[in-house]
């Protein structure tokens, strides 16, 4: 048990969660917990299941059957709805508004937040974070780099303020030193007091960034465990960690 199970509630719970589309079962019966100040990581290959998981999280798709709880309380209600209770999504493929400046982009994140002071504040520690962003604040956002728009896409999450900060695939498509800048500044998000759920294909980064990782295969839950022991686990090495060469 890490320090962080220790204390007893979860931040968010997911009980035996499934999702399909149609006929095709994308999640069977999911289980997982984060706890206040972890870095949690789900690593899968394409197909896996591990977008839906975020999108049945943040209400962006219909759950079948099953239970998602933040802070004990069932997790309920339009998307908009669930950014308002503390939890917010950087999506796969960064999905900025392009025709918006980076810093309309970083104010449209900040929608649930009231407080204009707040919002200031969060602004500046978004730029102190990614300083290229403040460079480019009156840049249009479909002008930016693949990593810029990234960048963009995790600031334009925390502009909402959350406790829990949704991850879908952030080194997608990114160069290697691009996915470790961004990784660094992962860290510091966390280490600032935001607690992180991660989804990513790229099972190295994810594991070396993470206090603890689950294994999702075909909609299920494979393995779970302390991120380093999964790094080191030969299954997961040959599936997931390849020999160096690739990915998985
Ligand atoms: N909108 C959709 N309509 C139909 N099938 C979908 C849709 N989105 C995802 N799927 C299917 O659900 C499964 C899980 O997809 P996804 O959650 O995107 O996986 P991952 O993010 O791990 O790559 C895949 O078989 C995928 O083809
Ligand atoms: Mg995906």
């Amino acid at each position: 048990m890490t320090e962080a199970q220790n204390q007893k509630q979860p931040l968010l719970s997911v009980r035996d969660l499934h999702v399909s589309y149609g006929a095709i079962k994308a999640l069977r019966g999911f289980n997982l917990d984060v706890y206040p100040g972890e870095i949690v990581c789900v690593i899968g290959s394409n197909g896996a299941g591990k977008s839906t998981l975020m999108n049945a999280i943040m209400g962006n798709v219909k759950r079948q059957s099953g239970k998602i709880l933040f802070e004990g309380k069932p997790l309920e209600g339009q998307s908009f709805q669930i950014v308002t209770k503390g939890l917010s999504l950087s999506p796969e493929g960064r999905k900025v508004f392009a025709p918006l400046t980076v810093y309309e982009n970083l104010m449209m994140g900040s929608f649930p937040v009231n407080d204009k002071e707040k919002v200031k504040k969060d602004l500046e520690w978004v730029y102190t974070l990614f300083p290229r962003l403040r460079e480019r604040s009156s840049q249009y956002a479909g002008t930016l780099s693949g990593g810029e728009q990234q960048m963009l896409a995790i600031g334009r999450a925390l502009m909402a303020s959350p406790r829990l900060l949704l991850l879908d695939e952030p080194s997608l498509g990114l160069a290697p030193i691009i996915i470790k800048d961004i990784f660094k500044e992962l860290k510091r998000i966390n280490e600032e007091g935001v607690t992180i759920l991660l989804v990513e294909q790229n099972a190295r980064q994810a594991l070396l960034l993470s206090h603890r990782g689950y294994v999702m295969q075909t909609g299920q839950l494979v393995m779970e465990g302390d991120a380093k022991e999964l790094l080191h686990n030969p299954e997961i090495q040959a599936a997931y960690l390849g020999t160096g060469k690739k990915a998985h």
